[in-house]
């Protein structure tokens, strides 16, 4: 099974049970099994299943791997693409390229942290929120350009951040949409 699959009905990412991730995740690693070197690849696609990588995660992957959650740990906290913090409801990014650093990137930034009370590489406490940096976003020509769970928005203006934000906010607390 790919880790693009659907998850099962009422899955969360965020408290799922041993159970739970043991009878989800396993035929992911399915593939792995017996591989040399399969961790890091189990590693992210358990990333990209859940968002992250929680404690329950890595024990249900070295009981697979057959191996102690130390060890498995031990590559996790190596990577720092690898996250073993849930994801916030909106993910920012905030393009740090040389376009958008001269046309408002930064001015952008300040915005968007005034918006959610925190800096660039936190998470809010309520989940709510965190924010990232990106070299690129890939649409130099439209500065400054910032990324809302991952839709892409160029030529944003002052004052437009905060309404999106609280938009995109409400939307996946409705369950309309989100990390995918
Ligand atoms: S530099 Fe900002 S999108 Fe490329």
């Amino acid at each position: 099974m790919s880790s693009d699959a659907a998850l099962p009905a009422g899955f969360d990412r965020r408290n799922a049970s041993y159970e739970q991730i043991r009878a989800d995740f396993w035929p992911v690693m399915a593939p792995y099994a017996d591989l040399e070197g399969a961790i890091l690849p189990i590693l992210h696609e358990a990333q990209r299943r859940y968002g992250w990588v929680s404690e329950t995660t890595v024990r249900v992957i070295a009981e697979f791997l057959r191996t102690t959650p130390p060890s498995v740990y031990a590559v996790l906290t190596y990577y720092h693409e690898l996250m073993t913090t849930p994801p916030a409801d909106v993910h920012v990014l905030v393009c740090a390229g040389p376009a958008c650093r001269v046309a408002g990137g930064p001015r952008l930034q300040a915005e968007v942290e005034e918006s959610t009370g925190i800096t660039v590489g936190d998470t809010r406490r309520d989940l709510a929120y965190s924010i990232g940096s990106s070299a690129c976003l890939g649409i130099c020509m439209h500065p400054p350009v910032a990324a809302i769970n991952l839709a892409v928005r160029g030529n944003l203006r002052p004052g437009q951040v905060n309404r999106m934000l609280r938009e995109a906010l409400a939307r996946v607390r409705q369950g309309e949409g989100g990390h995918g």
